[in-house]
């Protein structure tokens, strides 16, 4: 059986789906193959169920932290067994909204694994085990990544888990040892360290968060220290032993540690080998990336690649805002992806959230740059709610006035990034944060004393003393 499309998406995940739902809003009559569930790892088995249990273990800690707001509770306890449940609740509610969105776009969803025949044929292996040929002049590479897998390393999804498996644990161990303090892992070892998991990170680069700013580096592991976190940095995992019921981690140095159960988190490797994309003629570069333009496009006109496998943003939103470019140039809209204004968040505890570029990228990118920073501690909300642990900064140009890039670790880091990612955007300078009235009281203030940190008039803080 045959059928025509102006449009195929391949995956839908953050990336493929939204680029289906443009590309039928701009009237093209779309089709999106979807081998596994519909929202793809961030829905599955990323963001969502991550930073659900991440909610459950706060509020476990919220509790636990309840006293010092007056409230007496008596012992508190928690079933692990069913924060997953929730977890699962949460997913599989999204999942089922997705999908009413492909039913309510007109976008037919063909559930199979889909391989180029041809740069404008696509044949589909159906679950029923048959093959569907399908024809679009235009079509949308969106089929993300995977945990990388590493033979020293072997995942059993029992012992020894990657960042999938360990969504389905139904009881926590007693210790739990990560390889890669990147951030999947640091996430995870916020999230098992709240649910009173004995944690150790290992990575093998000189800090945890090795891409990130210094000043968020050293915070995260000034906090991980403080909440009993322990972490061995500059340090290679070699191999994994099982011996009876434990898991010996033999490290660079000789060394060994010995766990009850081990997470392997040492990157993602891209999902572009299954898809014949030589059959389309698609090129990749050395390290397995699509290669696109402005406008996600390939080297093949009309053929467009988005998230994972399209660029070193490895960030659902990315995918999505390249999904929707993607969907608008390929019905006639001349629509190009920017990355100078790229918010991350990484889910630890506290929460880190960075946009544009650190003091270090600034200056490497010559850029006569300052940052001003400003902590949490003198924010009134902050103390009000007690969540007075974090500082936030903003990263300027000294010559323009432009802001160009930010950084925060504290409560909420992840909502109020958005007020930097826009000024960024938007290319606005120190002084238009500084004019712009801040609700009081809330956190986001935190951004206006920052700003006026940079001509050292913050309100809440006493004057430098100046030499005399
Ligand atoms: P990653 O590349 O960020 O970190 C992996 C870490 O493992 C690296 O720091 C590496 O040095 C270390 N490592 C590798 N081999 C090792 C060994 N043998 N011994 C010790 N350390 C070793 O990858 P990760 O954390 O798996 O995340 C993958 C991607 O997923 C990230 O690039 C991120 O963008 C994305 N992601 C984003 C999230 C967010 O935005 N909140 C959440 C989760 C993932």
């Amino acid at each position: 059986m045959d059928d025509q499309f102006d449009l195929v998406v391949i995956g839908g995940g953050p990336g493929g789906y939204p680029a289906a739902i443009r590309a039928a809003q701009n009237g093209l009559n779309v089709a999106l193959v979807e081998g596994k569930e519909m929202g793809g790892t961030c829905l599955n088995r990323g963001c969502i169920p991550t930073k659900t249990l991440i909610a459950n273990a706060n509020v476990l800690k919220q509790a636990e932290d309840a006293e010092e707001f007056g409230i007496l509770t008596g012992g508190i306890t928690f079933d692990y067994g069913r924060m997953v449940d929730r977890k699962d609740r949460v997913v599989g509610k999204i999942r089922k909204g997705v999908e009413g969105l492909m039913a309510s776009n007109k976008i037919t969803l063909i559930r199979g694994w889909a391989e180029y025949l041809s740069p404008t044929e696509i044949k589909v292996k159906l679950a029923n085990g048959e093959d569907k040929i399908i024809h679009a002049n235009k079509s949308v590479i969106a089929t993300g990544s995977e945990p990388r897998e590493i033979p020293a390393f072997k995942v059993d999804g029992a012992k020894v888990h990657d960042s999938t498996t360990v969504l389905n644990l139904k009881a926590l161990p007693k210790k739990m040892v990560i390889i890669g303090g990147g951030i999947i892992g640091c996430e995870f070892a916020s999230l098992f360290k709240t649910l009173d998991v004995e944690v150790v990170v290992v990575e093998m680069l000189p800090t945890l968060l090795p891409l990130e700013a210094k000043s968020v580096s050293d915070a995260i592991m000034k906090h991980f220290m403080k909440q009993g976190i322990k972490y061995f940095v500059g340090t290679l995992v070699e191999r994994l032993e099982h011996q009876g019921d434990q898991i010996e981690i033999v490290l660079g140095n000789g060394e060994k540690v010995t766990t009850d159960m081990a997470l392997v988190a040492v990157g993602r490797s891209l999902n572009t080998n299954k898809v014949g994309l030589d059959k389309a003629g698609v090129h990749v570069n050395e390290k397995g990336f699509v290669l696109t333009n402005e406008h996600m496009e390939t080297n093949v006109p009309g053929i467009y690649a988005v998230g994972d496998i399209a660029s070193k943003w490895w960030l659902a939103h990315v995918a999505t805002h390249q999904g929707i470019v993607a969907g608008d140039h390929a019905a006639g809209i001349d629509a190009t992806m920017h990355y100078e204004a790229v918010p991350s968040v990484i889910y630890t505890t506290p929460e880190i959230a960075t946009v544009g570029l650190s003091l270090e990228q600034a200056i490497e990118k010559e850029h006569d740059a300052s940052v001003s920073m400003f902590p949490y501690q003198a924010i009134g909300k902050a103390q009000a709610e007690n969540h007075t642990d974090g500082f936030a900064q903003i990263v300027w140009d000294k010559k323009t006035g432009a802001v160009i890039g930010a950084q925060i670790v504290g409560h909420d880091a992840g909502t109020l990034i958005a007020e930097m990612t826009l000024a960024i955007q938007n290319e606005l300078t120190i002084e238009s944060v500084t004019e712009t009235i801040h609700a009081h009281p809330t956190i986001a203030e935190i951004w206006l004393e920052a700003a006026l940190q940079a001509h050292e008039k913050p309100l809440h803080m006493p004057p430098r003393r100046k030499a005399s």
